[in-house]
């Protein structure tokens, strides 16, 4: 099964990914990860990616195309794949479907997130995560359940993304509602987009994604 979870920044598209990476063995693509490894890294593509997403715009479609066009030829996204962050465009979904239809893969579902905007501020300043295995938390939603000890792998470091303050995700709110959300009509148009409300508990998101994928 091939998916995309789209939504804004803090919407819980990381968070939905990885759990149903764990219950269907299907793989996350998130073009933020793989950016910010590539980031932490020091590659060309980095040094580049740095400064642009610090401040909280897009990099360049060339750069997330190629890099989700070499995730795709790799053979474990065999068992299906979780699209989470791309696309973020109209370009991008168009790049997709010519990949897509040039590996003869098709999207089952687009699964819509959607969620207010306050409460996407207070997801996304009380982020934090695992440096070790990149399991995500929250100062008030979602925290370890031993203090200071990832419930997923018992490490003990924990990262705050740069990007991660209130003006620079209001600036990416602005970039998801002028950018991405025209994606919400492409993909309804091509029949394959559903709704769901974002604002429940992580628990109620999961049960009404899995509602959506017992029926495509
Ligand atoms: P990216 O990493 O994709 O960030 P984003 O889209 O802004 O989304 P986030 O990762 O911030 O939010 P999320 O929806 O994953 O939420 P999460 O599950 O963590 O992109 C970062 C940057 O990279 C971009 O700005 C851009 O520069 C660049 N980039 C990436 N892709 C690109 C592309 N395709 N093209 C160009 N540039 C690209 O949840 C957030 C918090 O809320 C967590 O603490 C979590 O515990 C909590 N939470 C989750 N669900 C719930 C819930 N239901 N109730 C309460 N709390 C919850
Ligand atoms: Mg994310």
């Amino acid at each position: 099964m091939n998916i995309i979870l789209l939504g804004p920044p803090g919407a819980g598209k990381g968070t939905q990914a990885k759990l149903l990476e764990e219950r269907h063995g299907l793989k996350q693509l998130s073009t933020g990860d793989m950016l910010r490894a590539a980031v932490t890294a020091g590659t060309e593509t980095g040094k580049k990616a740095k400064a642009i997403m610090d401040r909280g715009d897009l990099v360049s479609d060339d750069v997330v195309v190629a890099i989700i066009a070499d995730r795709l030829d790799q053979s474990d996204v065999k068992k299906g794949f979780i699209l989470d962050g791309f696309p973020r465009n109209t370009a991008q979904a168009e790049a997709l479907d010519t990949m897509l239809s040039g590996k003869k893969l098709k999207l089952d579902a687009v699964i819509e997130m959607k969620v207010d905007d306050e409460a996407l501020i207070q997801r996304i300043t009380g982020r934090f995560t695992c440096a070790t295995c990149g399991q995500g938390y929250h100062d008030v939603f979602h925290r370890p359940k031993m203090e200071g000890v990832c419930d997923n792998c018992g490490g003990t470091t924990f990262t705050r993304r740069a990007d991660d303050n209130e003006k620079t995700v209001r600036d990416r709110l602005g970039i998801y509602n002028k950018q991405t959300a025209p994606l919400v009509r492409y993909y309804g148009e091509r029949g394959s987009l559903k709704t769901i409300d974002g604002m429940a508990e992580i628990s109620d998101v999961t049960r009404q994604i899995e509602g959506v994928l017992s029926s495509v």
